[in-house]
């Protein structure tokens, strides 16, 4: 656990996906380690780290290690502590967030770069979280739909999952989401981003269009563009390209949202699970 020392990186599939031992992130984290990190994160896309005890501040200084982060405008926040987003799910609730796949803030004009999740309670079966990998996403496609999907560049949106629209639908269903989610008028203006994007450390080349935020390619209509990006969701969804963590309290999972898609299973209904999460600023993505 000493600043300094070399840390365990243990992939939990080819290339992708990683568990990282023998680090306590509650304190300083050497620069040395910092750079193993990061060469881990950009190579596997998702980093994960077992037993570590947070308070909120040694959440937000680890996250402000790796950049600015991001104040989320539609989750509750932490009491006392705006830059870190509560995901919570009571056992009286039946929606979870983020439950189904998505990439978080690609309807931003700058999408987050990543974000920090800590589990402080989690249900005692069930709870996972899946990812998905963009990059092994993209290169598996044909070389024809490679050259097609290079051409074009895909409508991003949050109106129709934070906006007033969803909010005022008053059905039993939305009203439990009430509380943990909320500030509709915070949904800014719609987004066009290429649908194949180079990551902007590793260079990389990524699928960029998510179930959860992507309305249609630009030009085309959500009914011209359905076909194809149902196409894409499914490709990009098998299972050999996904990865099923199972958290424990005190587990962590960092995720890069420009390389990945992620989905939090909502199966575990009557127990609570509770999670911090931080988000961090990107920059504009870029073919
Ligand atoms: C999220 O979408 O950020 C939540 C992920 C999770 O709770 O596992």
């Amino acid at each position: 656990m000493a600043a300094g020392n070399e840390i365990e990186i243990r992939p939990l599939t080819v290339g992708f996906g990683a568990e990282i031992h023998g680090v306590d992130l509650a304190t300083h984290v050497d620069d040395g380690v910092l750079a193993q990190m990061r060469h881990a994160f950009g190579e596997y896309g998702v980093i994960f780290f077992r037993d570590q005890r947070l308070t909120p501040e040694q959440h937000i200084a680890f996250a402000e290690r790796w950049g600015e982060i991001n104040v989320n405008r539609f989750f509750q926040a932490v009491e006392g502590h705006p830059r870190i987003a509560e995901v919570r799910k009571e056992p009286d609730q039946r929606i979870n967030i983020g439950g189904g796949w998505h990439t978080d803030h690609s309807y931003d004009v700058a999408p987050a770069m990543g974000s920090i999740l800590y589990a402080l309670e989690v249900p005692s079966a069930g709870g996972d979280t899946l990812y998905a990998n963009m990059a092994l996403a993209y290169e598996t496609l044909s070389d024809g739909l490679k050259e097609t999907l290079g051409g074009l560049r895909a409508v991003h949106s949050s109106r129709h999952v934070f906006g007033a629209a969803a909010a005022t639908q008053a059905t039993g269903a939305k009203s439990d989401i009430a509380g943990r989610i909320g500030n509709p008028d915070a949904v800014t203006q719609d987004v066009v981003h290429p649908v194949v994007i180079r990551h902007p450390d590793t260079g990389r080349k990524l699928l960029y269009v998510n179930p959860g935020f992507t309305l249609h390619f630009e030009g085309w209509t959500p009914a011209e563009s359905r076909p194809l990006l149902r196409y894409l969701y499914q490709h990009a969804t098998v299972p050999e390209r996904t990865i099923r963590f199972h958290w424990r309290e005190g587990s962590i999972a960092f995720w890069d949202n420009r390389a990945t898609w992620h989905y939090a299973l909502n199966d575990y209904h009557g127990e609570r699970r509770l999670m911090h999460r931080i988000t961090l600023e990107g920059v504009p993505v870029q073919a």
